[in-house]
């Protein structure tokens, strides 16, 4: 198979270009990155003699066109991601996300190639604290971000080109990763490079909000299931119940780090911060037979703070410029 993975030296993409390499090697991987300020050579570094990297944009049609067209299998990883940059400066994630996402749909169609689009649960917006329900694929889109709703924008065009131009696509919506090569703006990896630094956690608010967590391992797994095995035109919700609320997670990684588990701080809420996400799996497990690898938060909190402990040379260069933008909002 000649797969191209968008985004593949990004946080997700590039953990996903690895377990392939190492686990299908009869699949032949080209990467497309513009290598943005989350994008990162040195995350394909112990790949890169097996992986083809491409430099350049999933809204550059001619490059898409020519890399779509020597594939079988697309992989839509790329994208603006982070939240508090969206509310900065919404822009790139309209260009990357919305129009990026059409570039590819244009040409996946062109080409008739099978198409996996990667998405977000935050399309659906978020939950209270005490509503037993979770997110589920019947679940009405309601999305609170600029990035969020570029996602969901860029989802219903998936569902469009599908419905309309029959083009072979696929859609995931997971939940909140952590793990290896994430950038340290976002909250697991910016806490615990806080605490080798010696800076104070930061809490965003009273510090209740819940997020999902699945290690990054598990939402590849399962991207792969759905290419091999997912319906033509079905959207499949990726999770692995792994609800925990930031103030638990600050508290833990504190622990595990040594430190006095109250050692944090509480900093200005992010505007419009979604309260609660959660996945209902059951149409991924019970459809493609998809179990996680990994059992528990606890573990795998801990195997990522040993990661980034023996890694800061790959996010050291991020982290200045990262301090420097959050001091700016006062978070
Ligand atoms: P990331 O920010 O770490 O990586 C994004 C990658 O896309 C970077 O390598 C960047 O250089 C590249 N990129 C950005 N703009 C580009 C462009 N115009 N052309 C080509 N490449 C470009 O993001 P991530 O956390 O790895 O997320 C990957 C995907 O997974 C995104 O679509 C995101 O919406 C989705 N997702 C993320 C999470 C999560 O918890 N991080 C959860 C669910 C879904
Ligand atoms: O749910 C999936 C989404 O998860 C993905 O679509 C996004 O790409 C990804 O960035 C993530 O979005 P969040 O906004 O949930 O992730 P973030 O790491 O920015 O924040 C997680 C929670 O932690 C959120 O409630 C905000 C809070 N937070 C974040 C930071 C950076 C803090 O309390 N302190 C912080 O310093």
């Amino acid at each position: 198979m000649r797969l191209l993975v968008t985004g593949g030296a990004g946080f997700i993409g590039s953990n996903f270009v690895h377990q392939t390499v190492r686990e299908r090697p009869d699949v032949d991987v080209t990467v497309l990155d513009a290598l943005t300020y989350a994008g990162d050579r040195a995350s394909l570094a112990p790949v890169a003699e097996e992986v083809t990297l491409v430099e350049g944009d999933v809204a550059d049609a001619e490059t898409v066109d020519r890399l779509v067209a020597d594939a079988d299998v697309v992989v839509h990883f790329a994208a603006e991601s982070h939240n508090d940059n969206s509310l900065s400066n919404p822009w790139p994630f309209v260009r990357t996300n919305v129009v990026g996402t059409y570039t590819l749909l244009e040409a996946v169609r062109r080409h008739e190639k099978r198409y996996h689009h990667i998405s977000t649960d935050e399309v659906y917006g978020d939950l209270e604290l005490d509503d037993p329900a979770k997110f589920t694929p019947e679940t009405p889109y309601n999305p609170s971000s600029p990035y969020s709703s570029t996602k969901a924008a860029s989802d219903l065009l998936v569902r469009a080109w599908v419905r309309s131009f029959g083009v072979q696509a696929t859609i995931s919506n997971c939940s909140n990763n952590y793990g290896p090569y994430q950038h340290v703006e976002k909250f697991i990896p910016r806490q615990i490079t806080n605490v080798v630094d010696g800076i104070r956690p930061k809490l965003y608010g009273t510090g209740e909000n819940v997020r999902d967590w699945i290690h990054v391992e598990d939402h590849n797994t399962a991207v792969w299931a759905i290419v091999e095995r997912g319906r033509i035109g079905e959207t499949y919700l990726i999770g692995a119940d792994g609800e925990v609320d930031n103030k638990t997670v600050v508290e833990l990684i504190l622990e595990l780090m040594g430190q006095s588990p109250d050692a944090y701080d509480h900093v200005n809420d992010r505007p419009g911060h979604d309260m609660r996400y959660a996945i209902d799996a059951t149409k991924l497990r019970d459809e493609l037979g998809w179990t996680p690898r990994y059992g528990s938060f606890r573990d795998g909190l801990a195997a990522t703070i040993e990661w980034y402990r023996a890694n800061e040379a790959w996010w050291r260069p991020q982290k200045d410029a990262t301090e420097a933008k959050y001091a700016q909002l006062g978070r």
